[in-house]
């Protein structure tokens, strides 16, 4: 089998159409006889050999020996499970490694040290992570989803296998939020004496990109979709993006480093772009800033943590203003070191093989971080309201008394006005204009809003975004 597969790969790669040989369900290169000092050996094995596992292979044998003398270790990756055999990887495959299709190719085989799972999805990948950990095998991952949907039963098993072990098993996930952004180790190592009492982040790339491209481009909601999709920053799914899910399963595992709280993803109040308009970035314009999709935690007192993923209002002076296109930042206001900022890329082959790769390398120098999710908080609660300024879009069409109307019930719900505008109407059955308000609870803008879409005047839902800082109107123009 010497050089066969890698033979096959460049014809493949050559020649789409061509179909690997396929003696069994795995395939292997031979290792040649190399005349190396013995080192002792960190063997690992990858479920994926896509875009983040390829990258991953990639820099390990780019940098073999650089790894050699940081960690005294070979790292090998031993074996790759993939779903289809016959499609040519856009990556060497290192000698000696096999490819399969069979799980118990790398589960059953426990002379492999770190498990690390790139294939993506919730089912089989948590059957994988569960596995792994169960048997005693470090485990490395990139899969947020499979963090959101299981971190407190992941939390249990890691308690349980490493119950009364000096040799404890490691879970490391730095890739799971913000692919090449080290939030993770700096909310485990970097912030264990301070108080953090905001985190407020551009924590999906996809949406960044769009909102770019509407605000400084000029481009519909569609067009800057399609443009997002046509470079690979959309999820295969957009709506995980659009929706606004991509950035609250992030968001749901920082509220549990920041503030000990496992929040269940649904009570994260989550709004996605899909309701912005290009007017709303007018107004926005005319404000003096632009719109975000922000993943915000806070500390609102009494111990109490608030969250949401919305589009908010961001004022030109803010650090996440110009954060523009795919990249990700994630800021965060703390007592110790005040404010703190993480800029970055959030996504794409190296950055987030790069974060898998600091895990699997920190694995091998022996790195120990027991609780990876820090230690849950006994007193800090979640609660699933904030207060805030509000920018609140109406769309109506012309008719007496609306703006006496909107008085009332915003009188009725406790929402104080601070400021409205509107721009020159040119069509009278089809206008908008826009309310800021005072700071004010979410749930009275919600009811607020739900009274005024019941008017006969009021065209389509009423869109609503907070105002993210409350000194934003120092930056008006
Ligand atoms: N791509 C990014 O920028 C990025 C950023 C941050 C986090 N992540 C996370 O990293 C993970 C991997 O993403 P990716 O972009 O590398 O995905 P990808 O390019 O689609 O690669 C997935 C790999 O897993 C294999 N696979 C999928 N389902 C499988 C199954 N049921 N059985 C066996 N193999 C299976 C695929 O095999 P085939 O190749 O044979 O189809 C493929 O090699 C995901 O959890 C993702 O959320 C990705």
């Amino acid at each position: 089998m010497k050089f066969v597969l890698s033979t096959l790969v460049l014809l493949a790669a050559a020649t789409p159409s061509l179909a690997f040989v396929r003696p069994s369900q795995s395939v292997q290169r031979t290792a040649p006889t190399l005349n190396m000092a013995a080192l002792p050996e960190v063997n690992i094995g990858i479920f994926g050999g896509g875009t983040v596992g390829g990258g991953i292979v990639e820099i390990i044998e780019s940098k073999r020996e650089h790894f050699e003398k940081m960690t005294g270790k070979s790292i090998n990756v031993k074996k790759i499970v993939v779903r289809d055999l016959d499609k040519a990887r856009d990556f060497t495959v290192p000698e000696g490694c096999v490819i399969t299709t069979d799980f118990d190719d790398i589960l059953g085989d426990d002379s492999l040290d770190i498990i690390v799972e790139v294939m993506g999805g919730t089912t089989l990948a948590n059957d994988v992570v569960r596995k792994a950990l169960s048997n005693g095998q470090d485990v490395v991952t990139a899969n947020k989803a499979l963090i959101a949907a299981n971190l407190p039963d992941i939390e249990a098993l890691i308690n349980k296998v490493n119950e009364g072990k000096d040799e404890k098993v490691e879970f490391r996930y730095e890739a799971a939020v913000c692919g090449g952004i080290p939030i993770i180790r700096s909310l485990q190592s970097d912030f264990v004496g301070d108080d953090i009492t905001m985190i407020s982040g551009i924590i999906n790339g996809c949406t960044n990109f769009m909102l770019t491209a509407m605000d400084v481009h000029g481009k519909s909601y569609d067009e800057a979709l399609s443009e997002a999709s046509d470079l690979g920053y959309a999820e295969a799914d957009p709506t995980l993006d659009v929706g606004g899910f991509d950035a609250r399963s992030k968001l749901k595992i920082l509220i549990r480093l920041a503030y000990g709280i496992d929040v269940e993803e649904e009570d994260i109040s989550c709004r996605g772009i899909t309701d912005l308009t290009k007017l709303d970035f007018q107004y926005a314009k005319m404000m003096g800033g632009s719109i975000k999709l922000i993943g915000v935690a806070k500390a609102v007192g009494d111990g109490k943590v608030a969250a949401f993923v919305s589009p908010a209002y961001v004022t030109q002076n803010d650090s996440l203003y110009a954060v523009t296109g795919a990249t990700n930042a994630i800021e965060l206001i703390s007592k110790n070191l005040e404010t703190t900022t993480l800029i970055g890329q959030g996504a794409g082959r190296y950055p987030t093989a790069n974060s898998c790769i600091n895990d699997i390398i920190s694995l091998a120098k022996g790195d120990k971080t027991p609780l990876p999710f820090n230690p849950p908080s006994k007193d800090a609660k979640f609660v699933n309201n904030y207060e805030s300024n509000f920018f609140i879009r109406l769309k109506y069409k012309d008719a007496l008394g609306i703006t006496r109307q909107c008085g009332e019930v915003c009188e009725k719900y406790g929402v104080s006005i601070h400021s409205m505008l509107q721009n020159p109407t040119t069509k009278s059955d089809d206008a908008a204009f826009a309310i800021v308000t005072e700071k004010v609870p979410l749930s009275s803008v919600k009811k607020f809003c739900a009274e005024i879409e019941e008017l006969d005047w009021c065209q389509g839902p009423a869109f609503y975004m907070p105002v993210l800082r409350e000194d934003w109107e120092t930056a008006l123009v």
